[in-house]
């Protein structure tokens, strides 16, 4: 069984770093804005194991200054543990809880391993493709809810 809820950010480090921060110190993994008002973190849990992580940021669209938005962070899966429904159960949580919030907008820089994936939930492909150093080559991706 698939499951996911609300976490503190200290139960998001291990992943993040596990799959998104991989032989960069663990440091890497705590970001200045985990613990801001509004910022939200949600984990993905297969039966009793925690294999998920995905945090939410209000953080305006950098091409549309003035609309309120949400920045989607840090979406990662253990390796083993993928293709079971635990990212998209993430996905749509967050998705849904920035939806009721009365928040239309939320975007993301996503690594082209993951754009598929964002493509099938109904985000779409903003600009080029860019490189982001410490991650590799990303597309900047929104969804208009
Ligand atoms: C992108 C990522 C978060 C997706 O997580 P996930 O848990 O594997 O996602 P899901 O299982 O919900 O969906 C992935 C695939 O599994 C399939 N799937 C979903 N539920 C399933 C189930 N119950 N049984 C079998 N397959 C299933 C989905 O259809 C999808 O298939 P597709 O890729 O052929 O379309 C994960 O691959 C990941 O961590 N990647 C590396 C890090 C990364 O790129 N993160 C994004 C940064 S922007």
């Amino acid at each position: 069984m698939i499951a996911v809820k609300e976490i503190p950010p200290e139960l998001t480090y291990d992943i993040r770093h596990i799959v998104l921060r991989q032989g960069l110190p663990r440091e890497s993994c705590y970001w200045d804005t985990d613990k801001l008002p509004g910022v939200f973190h949600l984990g993905g849990w297969v039966e009793s194991r925690q294999t998920g992580v995905a945090t939410f940021q209000p953080e305006p669209y950098p091409e549309e200054p003035d609309t309120p938005a949400y920045r989607l962070r840090g979406m990662a899966v253990l390796p083993e543990a993928r293709g079971r429904g635990v990212g998209t159960l993430m996905l749509l949580a967050g998705t849904d809880r920035v939806k009721q919030m009365g928040i239309g907008l939320l975007w993301c820089d996503a690594r082209i391993g993951a754009v598929d994936f964002y493509l099938r939930h109904g985000w779409e492909r903003h600009g080029e493709l860019f490189e982001i150093p410490t991650a590799g080559p990303h597309y900047r991706m929104i969804r208009a809810m």
